[in-house]
């Protein structure tokens, strides 16, 4: 059943090429222009909405996070991203032009659920993405885009959550391709470029030894920050929890520019901080702006633990350890980002003694408010 690896985990962190190469699978036509058919909302219905509300929790929130980056660069049209348990008690504002998203993997998740319905009651259409077929979420919603990861055991998500960024730039590529915004050319590289990136993310897990080993030299640490910024952020927020879900550690994740607002504090000697490189390329401002960070936290004792692009010498002499991931467009870096953080939280989980499948406390859908 676990095809020959340990926990089902190690299984679906093998499988995301896949998993990814699936859920695009005859969704790109030849002329490399997306079909979406399956999301039944009428173009014109798409070309009104004028507000996209992402609904989710845990990993699918994550996702949701990353999502914005692509919607609102692509489409101009504004996106809110909320925990789907927060949603529905603030009294959002919704009408018919909000396009409410979704994400749940198992579709059973009763926070998402009742996101959703609050959403439909007050007119507003809303997209289900999700991985189970003819689970709840998607029977509620007007349209659903499934991710095709195949089930997913472990209660830490790993997979899925590859396949929900996948359906995540489906959508905003397609809601760009339909309303057609000054963005066009880009939509069209970005669509050939996603066709190619499982080939990416097989690479990444090529090359994971040395994360596995310093995973385990990082067993007795009781602490891990993980530094992020634009969609490396919500990466850095991923990699966190799954180092608490699966390795029981105190980790949290923050966005790099807030360091000095606070968190900087926390840094002593030899913590381990994880930081996310945006790419040198397209917004290169932000990638100085990181390295100034990782040269701050390590003038204060930090343990970098540096994830960048092939290519960009200028992060090497300040990474104590250096992760190298594929070049690729700026917005879905995450794909390969987030990667070698679940085979770093997997690993030091193993290390600890850890059930990594079936950690403790939690269920794989939590089908309770
Ligand atoms: O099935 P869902 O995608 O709706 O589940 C949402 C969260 O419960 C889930 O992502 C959870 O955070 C994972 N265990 C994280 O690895």
């Amino acid at each position: 059943e676990k095809g020959g690896y340990d926990y089902f985990m190690l299984k679906e962190i093998a499988e995301q090429p896949k998993a990814v190469a699936d859920t695009l699978l005859g969704r790109i036509d030849a002329s490399g222009s997306l079909t979406l058919d399956e999301v039944r909302i009428a173009p014109e219905v798409l070309r009104e909405v004028d507000k996209v509300v992402i609904v989710a929790c845990g990993t699918a929130f994550h996702a949701g996070l990353i999502a914005k980056y692509a919607i609102e660069h692509w489409t101009r049209v504004p996106c809110e991203v909320e925990l789907a348990s927060e949603f529905r008690y603030r009294d959002p504002i919704l009408d018919q032009q909000t396009l409410v998203i979704a994400i749940s993997q198992s579709g059973e998740t009763m926070d998402t659920l009742m996101a959703l319905r609050h959403a439909r009651e007050q007119g507003a259409k809303v997209l289900a993405i999700c991985n189970t077929n003819g689970s709840t979420i998607p029977r509620e919603s007007d349209a659903v885009l499934y991710t095709h990861a195949g089930p997913e055991v472990a209660v830490a998500s790993t997979k899925a959550f590859l396949t929900q960024l996948v359906a995540c730039y489906l959508v905003a590529l397609y809601l760009g391709q339909v309303r057609g915004t000054k963005w066009g050319d880009e939509i069209r590289a970005v669509i050939r470029d996603l066709a190619q990136i499982s080939g990416e993310v097989e690479q990444v897990l090529e090359t994971m030894e040395p994360v596995r080993e310093l995973a385990r030299s990082l067993a007795g640490k009781n602490t891990v920050l993980f530094l992020g910024r634009h969609v490396g952020y919500p990466v850095a927020l991923e990699g966190a929890l799954k180092l608490k879900e699966l390795a029981y550690m105190h980790a949290e994740g923050f966005a790099a520019g807030e360091l000095k607002h606070g968190p900087i504090a926390l840094i002593e000697e030899d913590l381990p901080v994880v930081v996310v490189v945006p790419s040198p390329r397209g917004r290169s401002v932000l990638h100085d702006k990181i390295v100034s960070n990782i040269q701050e936290i390590r003038a204060r004792g930090a343990r970098t633990i540096v994830i960048a692009e092939e290519g960009d010498e200028v992060v090497e002499p300040y990474a104590d350890h250096l992760i190298r991931i594929p070049v690729t467009p700026v917005l879905l870096q995450p794909l390969v980002a987030t990667v070698p953080l679940q085979v770093f939280a997997c690993e030091l989980a193993t290390a600890r003694g850890n059930e990594v499948d079936q950690p403790r406390n939690l269920a794989k859908s939590v089908t309770v408010e």
